[in-house]
């Protein structure tokens, strides 16, 4: 049985990229509150009394509460050795999760498993919960705790990459595009940039020396960018991510 503790926005979407892959909704359990019972309701998942009850029926349990509660969440309850604690918890450490003789792994999906699409960064790679996380879409092992921390702020990414496609769409529907063909071009645009970095080996740098064509549109556009900052920006707000997921493994004090 595989279970969730903590049903929240990850969770709707990881459960959905199970149901999606072909995963029994009967053999998955939810921790009340939260969008569990609705989420029973419409698809067939098992609804646990309580937190204690989910981990004495499920082996494998992903904990998606948030960060600040996650401590609380798992303390107490009744843990044994052939669980896995699977923590979807931005910045916690395992240190922080006291889950008794039940082993612990951490994950770092994105809410593109509802199609298949998040790339998971985890740590360490078991072997035990790559079914589940091919489900939500490609697996990619870190080698160290403060390696998958790092790893983590890619997250994040994902989100302002979202608000580039919405900024560009919007800008494309401005100028007189339909908005519905500026929303699924800008969105493909970002993919396929992501699609051909992901499926080739050369380095960056050529590639980008291969596509940007002297005084082409590329250029011109990456000149405005260039002056105004952008990347310095967008290193800032990467480090601001890093510093934020450090101030959460405090947070067990
Ligand atoms: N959202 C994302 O895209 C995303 C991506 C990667 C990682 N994460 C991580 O996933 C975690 C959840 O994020 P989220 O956005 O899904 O948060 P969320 O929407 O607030 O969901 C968290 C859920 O956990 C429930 N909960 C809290 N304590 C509980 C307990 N002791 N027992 C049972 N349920 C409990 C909450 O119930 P109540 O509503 O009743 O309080 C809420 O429904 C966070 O740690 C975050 O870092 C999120």
């Amino acid at each position: 049985m595989l279970g969730f503790l903590g049903v929240g926005h990850l969770s709707a979407a990881l459960l959905a990229g199970l149901v999606r892959a072909g995963h029994a909704p009967e053999r998955i359990l939810l921790s009340p509150r939260g969008r569990a019972a609705e989420l029973a309701a419409r698809h067939g998942f098992g609804l646990a009394r309580d937190n204690a009850d989910l981990v004495k029926r499920a082996r494998l349990v992903v904990l998606a509460v948030r960060p600040a509660d996650a401590p609380g969440a798992v303390s107490g309850l009744p843990w044994q050795a052939d669980q896995l604690v699977i923590s979807a918890c931005a910045g916690v450490p395992m240190a922080a999760l006291e889950v008794g003789p039940a082993r612990l792994m951490r994950i770092m999906p994105v809410t593109a498993a509802e199609v298949g699409a998040s790339p998971t960064a985890c740590f360490p790679d078991l072997e035990e919960a790559r079914e589940v996380l091919e489900a939500f879409g490609p697996v990619v092992p870190l080698t160290s705790e403060a390696e998958f921390q790092l790893a983590t702020v890619t997250s994040a990414v994902y989100g302002w990459v979202q608000d580039l496609v919405r900024q560009t769409a919007d800008w494309s529907a401005a100028q007189g595009l339909d908005p519905a063909v500026a929303r699924r071009l800008n969105a493909l645009m970002f993919s396929a940039a992501g699609a051909l970095v992901a499926g080739k080996p050369q380095p960056m740098d050529q590639m980008l020396h291969e596509l940007v064509t002297p005084g082409g549109i590329t250029e011109r556009g990456l000149q405005v960018l260039a002056q105004g900052g952008v990347a310095d920006q967008w290193r800032a707000a990467c480090d601001a991510v890093l510093a934020k997921l450090e101030g959460a493994g405090t947070l067990r004090g």
